[in-house]
């Protein structure tokens, strides 16, 4: 099963209820509601924090799905649970060694949270090999992240395709999420690849038709 999950960023931040209601009832449908927290250190821009997200918790039961573009992730764990979030995404590059990576992969599940690692364009699926049995998810980022709107970079799909492999090889329980760049033209080799968790932007909330968008990035 594919699921779809519209990334808040390039929503109408002046009226987020209505937003995610579009996605989320009005024929929307949708499971999931990517969530991009940004702290202009990890990344050159700044978007929402957990107040925000705790606000939008109280208008809708849509799973939270967190994606976090911020240094230190560890030390902003628990706000984010207490938010709201479902899953809590971070960087492996936004730490420090591979034993914060597996401090911060412990305390999002002390929390009850799905846990998940991101991995930048540049960063090869090896960087988290030794966490993947232990995962929820993985993110491979299909643009360099930071802004909405990017084009896909095509090396994602490599990166897809071999955790794809590893996970059916050993087994292994994650979901592979594609984050940026993602269209209804190029979705296709995206799922073929193995992702089976589709953020998308722009393509959602910049479409005139949400719901018939969403409908059509279904039936692909
Ligand atoms: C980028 C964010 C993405 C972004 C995707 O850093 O992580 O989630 O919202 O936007 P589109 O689909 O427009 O590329
Ligand atoms: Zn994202």
């Amino acid at each position: 099963m594919v699921i779809l999950a519209p990334s808040l960023l390039a929503s109408d931040f002046s009226n987020l209820e209505r937003e995610i209601k579009k996605v989320y009832m009005e024929g929307g449908g949708c499971a999931y509601l990517h969530l991009d927290v940004m702290d202009g250190v990890f990344v050159k821009n700044i978007s929402f924090g957990a107040p925000v997200i705790a606000s939008i918790r109280k208008v809708c039961g849509i799973i939270f799905d967190v994606h976090l573009m911020i240094t230190n992730p560890i030390r902003y764990v628990p706000d984010f649970a207490g938010a709201g979030a479902d899953i809590i995404t971070f960087h492996c590059e936004a730490c420090g060694d591979s034993e914060e990576i597996w401090r911060t992969v412990e305390l999002i599940k002390a929390n009850g949270k799905k846990c998940a690692i991101s991995i930048k364009p540049k960063t090869p699926v090896d960087a988290i090999l030794p966490f993947l049995g232990e995962l929820d998810m993985v993110l491979v980022m299909s643009v360099e992240p930071g802004f909405g709107g990017q084009k896909f970079i095509e090396g994602a799909l490599d990166k897809i395709s071999e955790l794809y492999r590893i996970k059916t090889e050993k087994n292994y329980g994650f979901d592979i999420e594609v984050d940026g760049g993602v269209t209804l033209g190029n979705l296709k080799k995206i799922k073929e690849a193995g992702a089976n968790v589709i953020v998308a932007g722009s393509s959602i909330f910049g479409a005139a038709d949400v719901a018939g968008t969403i409908r059509r990035f279904m039936d692909v």
